[in-house]
């Protein structure tokens, strides 16, 4: 059964195509429009929109393409209908639905922060229960994950997603965008001393890191080398995340953890995490960030569960995982 997965939640447009009975990625085509949004610092929804539109075609025939698959035998088309910036999610929705309704094919919504879930199972098949930290440029969440559709949010940041953290500081140190790749390349070649950062006292498992951001700031105002307050940010956010996530281990004596968003590629929470003596899933690096692949995994799994979705779906930029 070929499945057809697609996501345009954000600012890459990308299509995959999944061998749901060999569990087998064929192929995951990602257009990434970084440099389009790159001079406003951040992700501007309506430029996403309409690159998505302009790209969609190219990336759906580059996916089939590669995968070496003709229309005709897909089985079940997946697309990302929640949360997510609306315009966006539109352009994927309504190209996914096009297509299920024009070759008739059912179809199923996606959750994103689900396919982010599952993402680290790709291939091979989840065991329960386990718990997902997600970490990307939108989300920031520590859940319980008792099976599919079963969760229980321990923990979500209550400003910045942890990525959203990475891209400011780097705009704050005029290091372009996205953050994360130059932050953590920073982070490597940087031999120094590390400044102090505040580690915010939330309860609980929630996080915040907004006055991480705010104290970056401050840094700069003082003219700190922009290299050791990268290196000191990245020391200072990824020891905070950690902290919390082995304080949710010990206390729900689950050990089986899965990692996933843009910010699991992060280089220094990999190694940090392989250190803990956990059941460590996390993705390879190619489904780390926003990508067809998670939403065909998960949207199989889902239609497995509970079968084809309405073609009168919507899209949603809000959407609770729990
Ligand atoms: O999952 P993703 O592609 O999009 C969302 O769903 O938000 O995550 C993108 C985020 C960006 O904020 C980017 O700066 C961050 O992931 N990122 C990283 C790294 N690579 C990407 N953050 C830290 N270290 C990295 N190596
Ligand atoms: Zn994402």
């Amino acid at each position: 059964m070929l499945v057809l997965g697609i996501d345009t939640s954000c600012d890459d447009t990308s299509v995959a195509v999944y061998d749901a009975t060999g569990n087998r990625v064929l192929s995951n085509i990602v257009s990434s429009q970084y440099s389009f949004h790159r001079e406003f610092g951040g992700v501007v929804p309506e430029i996403a929109a309409r690159k998505h539109a302009e790209n969609i075609d190219l990336v759906f025939d580059e996916a089939l393409r590669v995968a070496g698959v003709k229309v005709k035998e897909l089985s079940l088309i997946c697309t990302t209908n929640r949360p997510g910036l609306l315009p966006a999610l539109l352009v994927g929705l309504t190209f996914g639905k096009g297509l299920s309704y024009s070759l008739s094919l059912p179809f199923k919504a996606v959750h994103h922060i689900e396919a982010h879930i599952f993402s680290p199972f790709i291939g091979s098949e989840p065991q329960y229960p386990f718990i997902a930290l997600v970490v990307s440029g939108g989300h920031t969440l520590i859940v319980l994950v008792e099976s599919l559709g079963r969760y229980r949010l321990l923990g979500k940041t209550l400003d910045d997603a942890v990525g959203e953290a990475y891209d400011k500081v780097a705009k704050l140190l005029g290091l372009g965008y996205p953050g994360g790749p130059v932050i953590d390349r920073l982070y490597r070649e940087y031999g120094g001393e590390f400044l102090e950062l505040p580690r915010p006292r939330v309860k609980g498992f929630n996080y915040s890191f907004s006055g991480i951001k705010t104290a970056v700031r401050r840094l700069v105002e003082k003219g700190y080398p922009p290299p050791q307050i990268a290196a000191s940010f990245q020391e200072t956010a990824i020891s905070y995340l950690l902290g919390k996530l082995k304080k949710v281990v010990k206390e729900t004596g689950v050990k089986r953890v899965a990692v996933s968003g843009g910010v699991s590629a992060n280089s220094l929470l990999r190694e940090r995490l392989k250190e803990l003596g956990l059941e460590l899933h996390l993705p390879p690096l190619e489904y780390t960030s926003d990508n067809g692949a998670m939403v065909a995994y998960a949207g199989y799994r889902r239609f497995l569960l509970e079968g084809e979705d309405s073609l009168e779906v919507g899209a949603f930029a809000r959407s609770p995982i729990a």
